[in-house]
């Protein structure tokens, strides 16, 4: 049996300390992802590598720092449990922005810091990578880097990824023999708000036929600030987002967060949250691989 919590956009500025990592140290997970906006910067337009650097460096310092994300990370280490990281926007280049659109040393910059806080073995090498557990691949996407606006790119099927990491994220697909696949994306594959991937129609429509035949294969991602399962293209996408954030209205913590459980016969996805409407748990049978 293998157990990963995955989770996204926590915010230092509006919550801290942030007790949720306990909870997830709790769960025992082997492994923990964290699928971008681990940090928000306080200005989202910078135009110079080294400011943006200096920023980036900053707050990757506070989070590495936070009391409960400082005993999650001892405690993976202690039990040699990998945390796999990708960026978002916050903790990149910045709300909404995207790496292509960009030079190539404002993206560097950015990749470096974020690789110098999490995966110092990676520095200055792609961030997107594969990770094998017991019955289960999981494949870490790049969706920041290569990514341009989507004006610019809706029919090119290389969209999203660049040619070399779609060239990659094909051939670990096909040669991956375990019985489950995750693919992990920062912004979601359906559309639950706006940078999803169904804004590139020829990339999200290639993606789709890869996994769509695949059994056993999900997307897991986050963004957008809540919990959700969907499977309306005939992919399985499994979404948490808010792991340390406030509601917009009255300004409730959030501590929402997901725990995959595989086992020989099927997928357990616990979805937990502070709100009763971001509450799931279903078991998704490998022998009908549909949601519930
Ligand atoms: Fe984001």
């Amino acid at each position: 049996m293998t157990t990963l919590a995955f989770g996204s956009c926590a915010k230092l500025q509006l919550v801290n300390p942030q007790p949720v990592w306990s909870e997830i140290v709790a769960a025992r997970p082997d492994g923990v992802l964290l699928l971008g906006d681990s940090i928000y910067m306080d200005d989202d337009r910078h135009v110079e590598p080294a400011a943006l650097a200096a920023e980036l460096r900053h707050h990757f310092e506070a989070r590495l720092a936070e009391p409960h994300f400082a005993a999650l990370l001892a405690d993976l280490r202690a039990r040699s449990a990998p945390l796999l990281a990708i960026y978002d926007d916050h903790d990149f280049l910045g709300d909404n922005r995207y790496g292509d659109d960009f030079p190539t040393a404002m993206r560097d910059a950015a990749r470096a810091e974020f690789q110098r806080a999490f995966t110092p073995e990676r520095l200055g090498r792609e961030t997107y990578t594969m990770q094998a557990f017991d019955r289960v691949d999981v494949l870490l996407l790049d969706a920041r880097y290569y990514r341009r606006a989507p004006a610019h790119c809706r029919d090119d099927r290389d969209a999203v990824l660049g040619r070399a990491q779609w060239a990659w994220l094909e051939e670990r697909i096909v040669q991956s023999s375990a019985p489950y696949l995750v693919v992990a994306s920062s912004t979601t594959f359906h559309a639950f708000a706006d940078e999803s991937w169904e804004e590139y129609p020829a990339a999200f429509s290639r993606l789709r036929s890869l996994l769509c035949r695949r059994r056993g294969a999900l997307v897991v991602s986050g963004d957008v600030h809540r919990n959700a399962l969907y499977d309306d293209s005939g992919v399985i996408e499994v979404v948490s987002s808010g792991i340390a954030g406030r509601g917009l209205i009255f300004g409730g913590v959030r501590q929402n967060y997901g725990l995959l459980t595989f086992d020989a016969d099927a997928l357990r996805i616990e979805l937990r949250s502070r709100k009763v409407y971001g509450r799931f748990d279903v078991r998704v049978p490998l022998s009908s691989w549909t949601l519930p």
